[in-house]
C-alpha cells in the first residue's frame, strides 16, 4: 500500500493523471456552473440542513451497521454490513439522488434527466423528481429494461419515462450516451443528475460527497460496536463505484484500513465477456473522465459483459482508476457464476437477499486473506428484489 497518499481532487477535478472534464463545447455552460458553484451551494448551512432532514426522515438514515453472526462464524473473522439495502428505495442510489434535486432547485432546473443500468439510480431519481414535482426522464438500455423489469414498473408508477437505449451492447453505457446526447440538445432547463462517481468533474467529487454520508456513519457506529472507529477492511462492489466511494470516503487517507474494490468478471476475466476494468483497462476518456476503460488497441469501447446491469460498464470512476493505480486500493474481480452462489449463500446465512450487484462483494470473501480478531465491513448496496427473476432461474438450474 502506498504510505501517506493525499487523495484529494484537484480543481479541475483530478485524482493524479484521472479525472478533469472531456466536454462537447455545448455542454460547457453547465459543467462550469456546477463546477463553480457546488462546493459553495453544498456547503451552506441551508442545504446540508435539508439534505441531512430527506436523509433522515425519508431516506430512513442512518443505515443500521450490522454485525453477521452466521457469515462471521462461516468465514472465521467478524463481518459487519452497512445496510444500504434498507433505504427508501433499496439501494444507495438515493442518498445521491437527494443531493443533486437540491443542487437542481438551487439551478432552476425543472427537467431531470438520467441512465441507469440496474434501475436503482432510475428509481432513485424517480422518487426524488416525484418528491419536488417536476419532469424527469430515465434512458436505460433495452437489455437491462428486460432484465430489472420490476424498476422500471417502479418508474413508470413514480411517473418518470423510460427511454430505451438502442445501441451498442444496450445496456449502462448506451444509456449514458443517450443521457448526455439530451443534454446536449437541452441544456438550458435540464439537470443531469448521474447515478455514479462518474462522468467530467465535479460529478465523481459531488456523487462521492453526498455517499459519504455512508463511511461518516460507519465511524461512529464502529465506535459504538467494537470501540474503535475504523475497520481493517471495506469491501464494495465496483460499477461506476458511486458505493465504493462512499464507503471508503472518510477513510481514503488512512492506512489502517485495506479498500477492496470487487468488480464484475462476468464469464470470466478472459473470457472477452467481462466488465472487470481495472485488470482490462487501459488509460482513456469515457463519459468525459480520463480514466481506466476496456478499449480496443485504437480507442473502441469494449463492449462490457456482467449477468449484473449495475457492475455492467466497461470504465470505472477517475477515484477509483486513481485508487488502484497508486495500490491504494486492491481489485478482485467475480464471476457471475461466484456472484449467484453467494447471492443465495447469503440469503440463506444471514435472511438477507442482495442485489446481484452487492452479491459480487459478499463473494469476494472468498477471494481475500483475514484473521479471526479482523473487522471487515461489507457494503451491502441494495437489496435483491430486482433480480428474482435470475435467482429463480438459477434456483431452477441447480433444482432447488
Ligand atoms: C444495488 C447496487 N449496487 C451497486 C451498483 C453499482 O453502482 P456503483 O458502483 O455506482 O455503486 C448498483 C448500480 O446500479 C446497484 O444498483
Amino acid at each position: 500500500m502506498t504510505k501517506n497518499l493525499n487523495i484529494d481532487v484537484d480543481e479541475r477535478g483530478y485524482y493524479g493523471r484521472f479525472g478533469g472534464a472531456y466536454i462537447p463545447e455545448m455542454l460547457h455552460p453547465n459543467i462550469e456552473e456546477l463546477r463553480l458553484k457546488y462546493r459553495k451551494m453544498t456547503a451552506d448551512p441551508e442545504f446540508k440542513k435539508e439534505f441531512d432532514a430527506l436523509l433522515k426522515d425519508y431516506v430512513g438514515r442512518p443505515s443500521p451497521l450490522y454485525f453477521a453472526k452466521r457469515l462471521s462464524a462461516h468465514y472465521g473473522t467478524n463481518i459487519y454490513l452497512k445496510r444500504e439495502d434498507l433505504n427508501h428505495t433499496g439501494a444507495h442510489k438515493i442518498n445521491n439522488t437527494i443531493g443533486q434535486i437540491l443542487v437542481a432547485q438551487r439551478l432552476g432546473k425543472k427537467r431531470i434527466i438520467a441512465e441507469t443500468g440496474a434501475g436503482q439510480h432510475g428509481v432513485a431519481t424517480a422518487t426524488v423528481c416525484a418528491l419536488v414535482g417536476v419532469e424527469c426522464i430515465v434512458y436505460m438500455g433495452e437489455v437491462d429494461i428486460a432484465r430489472q423489469a420490476p424498476n422500471v414498473a417502479r418508474m413508470r408508477m413514480l411517473g418518470a419515462e423510460v427511454r430505451p437505449a438502442l445501441s451498442g451492447s444496450r445496456t449502462l453505457k448506451d444509456a449514458t450516451n443517450e443521457a448526455i446526447r439530451d443534454w446536449i440538445n437541452n441544456p438550458e432547463d435540464t439537470h443531469y443528475i448521474i447515478g455514479s462517481v462518474v462522468g467530467p468533474h465535479p460529478y465523481p467529487d459531488m456523487v462521492a460527497r453526498f455517499q459519504s454520508v455512508i463511511s461518516e456513519e460507519m465511524k461512529w457506529q464502529l465506535q459504538e460496536k467494537i470501540g474503535r472507529d475504523y475497520p481493517d477492511a471495506i469491501v464494495a462492489c465496483v460499477g461506476g463505484g458511486s458505493n465504493a466511494a462512499g464507503a471508503f470516503y472518510h477513510y481514503l487517507n488512512d492506512d489502517r484500513v485495506r479498500l477492496v474494490a470487487v468488480e464484475a468478471a462476468g464469464l470470466g476475466v478472459d473470457s472477452g465477456e467481462s466488465a472487470a476494468t481495472s485488470v482490462l483497462g487501459t488509460e482513456g476518456i469515457i463519459h468525459g473522465a480520463r480514466t481506466l476503460l476496456m478499449q480496443t488497441d485504437d480507442g473502441q469501447v469494449i463492449e462490457p459483459y456482467s449477468i449484473s446491469a449495475g457492475l455492467d460498464y466497461p470504465g470505472i470512476g477517475p477515484l477509483h482508476a486513481f485508487l488502484i493505480d497508486s495500490k491504494r486500493a486492491e481489485a478482485i474481480s467475480v464471476t457471475d457464476d461466484d456472484a449467484l452462489a453467494a447471492a443465495l449463500f447469503t440469503a440463506r446465512t444471514e435472511g438477507i437477499i442482495p442485489a446481484l450487484e452487492t452479491a459480487h462483494a459478499f463473494s469476494a470473501l472468498d477471494q481475500m486473506d483475514y484473521g479471526p480478531d479482523d473487522v471487515i465491513v461489507v457494503c451491502l448496496s441494495g437489496r435483491g428484489d430486482k433480480d428474482l427473476a435470475a435467482f429463480t432461474t438459477y434456483l431452477n438450474q441447480l433444482g432447488e
